[in-house]
């Protein structure tokens, strides 16, 4: 189907806690904006009644910042609820029957990809694929080998436009804010090239530990939870070609080149950390080599960044939660001012925790000599007066009405674990860090032939922290 409204939103995985913290007060969101009005159907294996889940979805929305009001009272009159094993034929006729008239259901699967066979399997079984949609979340498989049979999995029941990736950070303002901003001025296409970048930099720390999910970091890490993901798509909003034609195909065909010529990571391009104390989490093997922290250095072999070393890192328990990207300008090529050593000209967009965009140049300091200092001038994105909306709801009301715009197609998922399938493997133990700290001191080892990481400021607008 394209084009048609869905008219049901099937949950599974209710209960979880993407549920409680993101999808439900998305959902009531959804329902104060007015666009959604159709039976949300929870499907789980957890002996609740309706009233249960009413409960729960309730709790969920008043504990994230969401109001006990008329649309939380209309949500809550939207919801059914279907209880039972997702192996059983059972569920999946009674889910048939919630729906009565529902025909284009829109399938959300909030539960691991384990079990994402199991249920499209089950859909398909009582015909519930038919007219349908299907929304996953990332991770997209561990490996490129489990993505492409994840990929086959859906395939089985839904075509490509039927299917809908989410990874949350498309739905940010000031991810969007990146394609707009490339392409919406003029001023920017003419230097954004090898012959004007350095290099860039791309950082995004969370000054916070796993918090409980000490079970799912063992089989992810730093490295697919978010590089592989959400910093990939950064990169490839900021490195992909214009788009050739209005419409979401023309901007995922432009992406998909970028991973496709992204050169595989090997050993030497990556700096893998582990935060002291990570091993004693709940869940954690006493011998974990999993990174809470990546440190990489990718090339995009490309007519257009051939050569430009794209300089990326996160981490669990950093000194700050903060993300920025930083594009760094080539220096004049004649040293005609003493201070001309100084930091090079830079494009900064602050992603978290406050929005902005700042372009760094060199202004003469008034007095007799011809030197200067570098400054900023800046631009605020996010002011309180202009709200900005969450990525969930975003994202689900664009999966229920068709709009591919802000998801991931499957080649260039595909093509992403190409990337980092090999460095899955063969990388170096994970060094351990201090909690508080920039990673493992090794990390510098990839920056610093550039000048270094650069130190984040963690929530002030001034580029140079104390
Ligand atoms: C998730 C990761 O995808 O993104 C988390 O699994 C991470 O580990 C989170 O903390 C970061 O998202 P945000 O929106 O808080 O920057």
């Amino acid at each position: 189907m394209t084009g048609e409204e869905s008219n049901a939103f099937v949950f599974f995985g209710a209960s979880g806690d993407l549920a409680r913290k993101q999808i439900f007060p998305a959902l009531h969101a959804m329902v104060a904006a007015g666009e959604l009005d159709v039976p949300v159907v929870a499907v789980a294996h957890s002996g609740w009644s309706l009233d249960d889940l009413k409960g729960w979805a309730r709790d969920a929305v008043l504990d994230n910042g969401g109001e006990d009001d008329e649309h939380l009272q209309s949500l809550l009159a939207l919801l059914a609820y279907v209880d039972g094993d997702y192996q059983d034929d059972k569920t999946f006729e009674s889910l048939r029957e919630a729906l009565g008239d529902a025909t284009r259901p829109a399938h959300y699967l909030a539960i691991p990809p384990s079990l994402f066979g199991t249920v499209v399997d089950g859909l398909r079984r009582v015909g519930l694929h038919e007219n349908a949609r299907v929304i996953v979340e990332k991770p997209f498989g561990r490996d490129l080998e489990s993505a492409l049979e994840l990929g086959g999995i859906l395939e089985r029941a839904f075509s490509e436009d039927a299917i809908f990736r989410i990874d949350h950070y498309l739905g940010k303002d000031e991810i969007m804010n990146l394609l707009y901003f490339r392409f919406a001025n003029s001023f920017l296409e003419p230097v954004w090239n090898r012959h004007h970048v350095d290099h860039v930099e791309i950082t995004l720390a969370e000054d916070f530990g796993v918090e409980g999910r000490g079970a799912f970091y063992e089989s992810a890490g730093a490295l697919r939870d978010v590089i592989e993901n959400h910093i990939f798509q950064i990169v490839a909003l900021l490195a992909m070609e214009p788009p050739t034609f209005q419409g979401y195909g023309a901007v995922q065909h432009a992406k998909e080149a970028v991973f496709r010529s992204m050169r595989p990571l090997s050993r030497e391009d990556l700096v893998r950390g582990q935060f002291v104390g990570y091993r004693d989490e709940p869940q954690v093997a006493a011998d974990s080599d999993v990174e809470t922290f990546a440190a990489v250095r990718l090339f995009i072999d490309s007519w257009r960044w051939a050569g430009v070393p794209w300089l990326l890192r996160t981490g669990k328990h950093l000194a700050a939660t903060a993300g920025e990207v930083r594009v760094y300008f080539k220096r004049p090529p004649q040293v005609l001012f003493h201070d001309a050593d100084a930091e090079s000209n830079y494009l900064r967009f602050r992603l978290s925790p406050v929005s902005e965009i700042a372009l760094a140049a060199r202004v003469k300091t008034p007095g007799q000599e011809f030197t200067g200092t570098q400054r900023e001038l800046l631009i605020h994105t996010h002011t309180e007066a202009n709200k900005k909306r969450a990525p969930y709801e975003r994202l689900l009301a664009g999966a229920m009405t068709g709009d591919r715009a802000l998801f991931t197609a499957r080649g260039s998922v595909e093509a992403a674990w190409s990337v980092v399938d090999d460095v899955l493997q063969d990388h170096d133990a994970a060094l351990p860090y201090d909690i508080g700290s920039w990673g493992p001191a090794e990390a510098d080892r990839l920056a610093s032939p550039y000048g270094g990481w650069h130190p984040l400021n963690p929530d002030a607008a001034s580029p140079h922290p104390a």
